[in-house]
């Protein structure tokens, strides 16, 4: 607010608001000398030469206008009254509010600065507000008060001193990059400073050669809900690492991923781009980027001081003060299955609860033997694999049918605690969960008896309900505990979203001649493709009969006599690894999700097919079956055998 402003809003000129002010006023209305005071009463305006000119010219109070998020405010006016006492002023502070159409911004500052004026302030620290930048501080400089902005700007007649908001997104994302990740989200609020956060996570991305995908970069409102449902949808896409804006959309994702059973940081890496005292109240503490409010304003007042008592030399001065990473416990590297992968695996079959019993041999005809032990423990194929896949650090969603029974919620939680998305699992409230019934010789070798309970409700609706899933999905690892027709239907739905089918055709005597066009991956073992195909066929006249009628790749699990591999490019064999079996229940389940997670690192399939045939084989070294199951750290100490058993020789 100056004389020109008072002078517009009289409807008179600005000497005669001078010669009134200056009480020099002899020939000038009553009304109008009325009309010009009552509106410098109002507008609270003081002549800053009055100021200047009082016997006491120098107040030693600073003002602060700011404009800025509430809690960004309050850091700043606490940092700004603390730094004005030590060097011997007082600060009066007036705080805008930000939600507010330019125009009306415009209006409050002109009221704040009058406020400010009328107390007799000698220079004022202003944080613009973040929408209207070089129009407020324009604005303020027609004051001709001495100013400092508490925000980095380049090109303006103006002394500044700052950070920029970028640089957060840039320092957040780029912690995430170094640490390891690739496939990283981000959620931001629709607003000023999200914008440059996303500048920042883009500047990242693109320095570091990763390319951005604009579906990971999610824009929301400030509801809680809205940052959960974000959280989830990023989850879909298989993110290792989500930057978030600030604290407050971290402890949304914090909800969001405990609710969906996920690890902070084991799975997932979690960083904010704003600091607070709450990054350190969650658990684990939130790694975030501090704004140096404190840096901020304790130059902020230097420079105003230094202006006022006539020490600083320019005009116009711009200093950015870097933001401070802070390294908390929220961010590790990713886990190994996601280092190049995002594709997805869904998993199609059984889950049941296994009763393993231990037996001095396997029974035969008539006999009755005593068992040496028995023990009970999550297993079915499909949920095996499901962790197989989970334990490797892969992407995967089980899709299934449990019994409403303690059974069924040991069988959940184990997938659960193995990384496992359950999105796609039923509790049925008609059925128990299924059970096998596992017997397992000193040899290691196995025999097994299902009773597929709720396995057998697994019907073609769920799977309809499930359709979502499938979408964007590399493999599909279908096993054959579950009705035909759900499996027929499982099997066009993965035609529908192009979903690589692995199949396991165990415990089935036949398959429809209709599904093996629609089959990537034929998985038996020696039994079940004789079960299949009966005769005195070799096993490579076998693989070569489901090859001709539409099989991709058909791999015959051979125990402990390897794999035979009949495709396009190959037709031989690979070598099991060399261990002392105890139990080898669950190997082929070991082979497949081993298998499946290798192709999706985007290996070749001789390079995965080593991979398979190592976990198989550390997983018969064990008794169990998903405890049994080995993890990527542990693959990768046999990189050696691995290389060996991807040799695949044409003739045996
Ligand atoms: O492949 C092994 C599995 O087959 C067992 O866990 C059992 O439940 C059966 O589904």
């Amino acid at each position: 607010m100056n004389i020109r402003d008072i002078a517009k809003m009289a409807e008179v000129s600005v000497s005669t608001v001078s010669k009134i002010l200056n009480h020099k006023d002899q020939d000038i209305s009553e009304e109008t000398r009325k009309k010009v005071l009552k509106i410098v009463k109002d507008c609270q305006y003081v002549p800053y030469s009055n100021i200047r000119e009082n016997a006491n010219p120098r107040s030693c109070i600073l003002g602060a206008i700011l404009c800025g998020e509430e809690q960004e405010n309050q850091k700043l006016a606490c940092y700004l009254e603390q730094e004005a006492r030590r060097n011997g002023y007082s600060l009066l502070v007036q705080f805008l509010q930000i939600s507010q159409t330019e125009q009306d911004v415009l209006k409050e500052l002109k009221k704040a600065f009058g406020i400010l004026r009328s107390k007799s302030v000698e220079g004022v620290l202003f944080l613009p507000p973040e929408d209207c930048v070089g129009q407020a501080v324009n604005e303020l400089q027609k004051e001709k008060i001495p100013m400092v902005v508490l925000k980095y700007t380049q090109n303006m007649q103006v002394l500044s001193v700052g950070y920029e908001q970028i640089k957060t997104g840039y320092m957040a994302a780029k912690m995430l990059i170094q640490a390891g990740h690739r496939n990283i989200g981000c959620i931001l609020c629709k607003d000023a400073v999200g914008k440059d956060v996303q500048k920042g996570y883009t500047e990242a991305l693109f320095k570091y050669n990763i390319s951005m995908e604009r579906d990971k970069v999610i824009a929301v409102g400030n509801v809680r809900e809205d940052v959960e449902v974000a959280a989830k949808i990023l989850l879909n896409m298989n993110v290792s690492s989500i930057v978030c804006q600030n604290e407050m959309v971290a402890c949304s994702v914090y909800n969001a991923l405990h609710a969906a059973g996920i690890q902070i940081p084991r799975e997932i890496s979690v960083i904010s781009a704003r600091d607070s005292q709450m990054c350190t109240l969650l658990s684990p503490q939130l790694h975030a980027v501090e704004i140096p409010y404190h840096e901020i304003a304790v130059l902020g007042i230097e420079k105003l001081i230094d202006n006022l008592e006539k020490r600083g030399k320019t005009k116009s001065f711009a200093e950015i003060i870097n933001p401070i990473l802070h390294e908390r416990a929220s961010v590790v590297e990713p886990p190994l299955g996601k280092l190049g992968t995002h594709e997805k695996i869904v998993v199609v079959g059984s889950m049941n609860m296994d009763m393993v019993i231990e037996v001095p041999e396997l029974p035969k005809d008539g006999q009755t033997l005593l068992a040496h032990n028995m023990h009970l423990e999550p297993g079915g194929k499909g949920a095996n694999q499901a962790v197989g896949v989970g334990k490797l650090g892969g992407y995967v969603y089980m899709i299934g049918r449990l019994g409403s029974d303690n059974e069924g919620r040991l069988i959940y939680n184990n997938l659960v605690q193995s990384s496992v998305k359950t999105d796609g699992i039923e509790f049925d409230k008609n059925a128990i969960s299924g059970r096998a019934y596992i017997n397992v010789a000193p040899t290691g070798e196995s025999t097994i008896v299902v009773h597929r309970g709720a396995n057998q409700n697994l019907d073609i609706h769920q799977i309809h309900k499930c359709q979502h899933l499938f979408k964007g999905a590399r493999f599909c690892l279908l096993s054959l505990e579950i009705p035909e027709q759900t499996a027929d239907f499982t099997l066009s739905v993965c035609e529908k979203y192009k979903v690589q089918v692995m199949l396991k055709p165990a415990a089935v005597s036949r398959i429809p001649e209709a599904w093996l066009p629609k089959i990537a991956y034929f998985i038996p073992n020696e039994n079940e493709i004789s079960r299949l195909l009966p005769g005195n066929m070799r096993i490579e006249e076998k693989a070569e009969y489901f090859y001709q009628k539409g099989v991709a790749n058909v791999i015959v699990t051979l125990g402990s006599k390897g794999a035979y591999i009949k495709n396009q490019q190959y037709a031989g064999f690979v070598s099991s690894m060399d261990v002392e079996p105890l139990d080898t229940t669950g190997a082929a389940d070991a082979f497949i999700s081993a298998l499946a997670v290798s192709l999706s690192e985007g290996n070749t399939l001789a390079e995965a097919i080593g991979f398979a045939s190592c976990s198989a084989g550390i997983s018969t070294t064990r008794a169990g079956v998903q405890s049994a199951l080995a993890d990527h750290m542990l693959l990768d100490a046999y990189q050696d055998e691995i290389a060996l058993l991807s040799e695949i020789r044409e003739e045996e």
